[in-house]
């Protein structure tokens, strides 16, 4: 499929390959071949990949860290490297002798010298899941604060794994709507164009199609992504919910636990309401539900 695109084509370009790792794939692919084709494997079709993306465009490149660092020196030959994204996300049994293999490698390079969209999405404060009290103390910077959140850093702790039954689209190695969402709403706009090659169960897709996106892909066995597409009504309800609680300061949530426990938001933090300052208390807040991200 890439070999039949034209070149110059994309907005966006992801990848989440198999990890050959020896996992099953109902696509029945061989995931246990030696180090050295896999990486022949990958470079091939990450060439074809940098190919097809426009100047300015961005690649992303989902793998474990043990791939990416060899990936990345490929990569360095042909486009500009941004960051090594860290997505903590735990996936693999404690090992002895070894550490704890805790995150993912998300590599994120731009084809030219600067990137054609950037608009990284901000986090709200990170509270105490049982009293909603802010885990970091902001001291004297709290009305320094923007109140469409936290700048996006190139660490991610917020990633939940797909284990809600309601999400999970499939038995293994479907990514995250969260984090889809996340990169598509980074490097691209409303009609560009999206690719990824390995679409698994299509959340790639379903993010690009649920944000008005065009997007392109190609997978061994789609049943999944048929199957899918057939209702992506469970889809929107996750990703509203996604989207309601990001480039804000504070999850509603958390308001509401706050209040619960008795706590007072400080006065200093500046907040909004519908996209508009607003100087309202915790309780105005947590009861309007005008409360969305704008
Ligand atoms: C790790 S999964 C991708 C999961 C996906 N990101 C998601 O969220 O569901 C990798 C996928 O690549 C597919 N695949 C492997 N080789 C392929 C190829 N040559 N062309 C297209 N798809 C391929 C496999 O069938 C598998 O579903």
């Amino acid at each position: 499929m890439l070999k039949a695109m034209p070149a110059e084509c994309v907005d966006l370009a992801f990848a989440d390959p198999p990890f050959n790792l020896n996992k099953e794939y109902s696509s029945k692919i061989n995931d246990k071949i030696s180090e050295v084709d896999y990486l022949e494997w990958c470079k091939n079709w990450l060439d074809e990949m940098v190919r097809v993306l426009k100047p300015g465009g961005a690649l992303f490149l989902w793998n474990l860290p043990k791939w990416n660092i060899h990936l990345g020196a490929h990569l360095n030959q042909q486009l500009n490297f941004r960051h090594w994204i860290s997505v903590d996300i735990k996936y693999s049994l404690p090992i002895t002798n070894r550490l704890y293999p805790s995150h993912y490698s998300l590599l994120y390079y731009i084809k030219g010298e600067k990137p054609a969209i950037f608009h990284p999405d901000r986090t709200p404060i990170s509270c105490c899941r049982h009293c909603g009290g802010e885990i970091r103390d902001y001291g004297g910077y709290k009305n320094k604060m923007n109140p469409k959140g936290v700048n996006l850093a190139d660490v991610w702790t917020d990633i939940p794994p797909v284990r809600h039954a309601k999400y999970k689209k499939r038995s293994a190695n479907a990514l995250p709507l969260k984090l889809m969402d996340r990169i598509i709403a980074m490097s691209s706009d409303a009609g560009s164009v999206v690719l990824d090659p390995f679409g698994g169960s299509g959340t790639t897709f379903v993010a690009a199609e649920l944000t008005g996106r065009h997007w392109i892909g190609s997978e061994l066995d789609c049943s999944a992504i048929a199957e899918r597409f057939a209702s992506l009504q469970g889809d929107k309800e996750h990703l509203l919910d996604i989207q309601t609680n990001k480039n804000i300061l504070f999850k509603q949530d958390d308001l509401a636990r706050q209040k619960k426990s008795g706590r007072k938001l400080s006065k200093d933090y500046r907040l909004q309401i519908n996209g508009d300052d607003c100087q309202c208390d915790t309780d105005e807040i947590v009861q309007s539900s005008l409360f969305v991200n704008s």
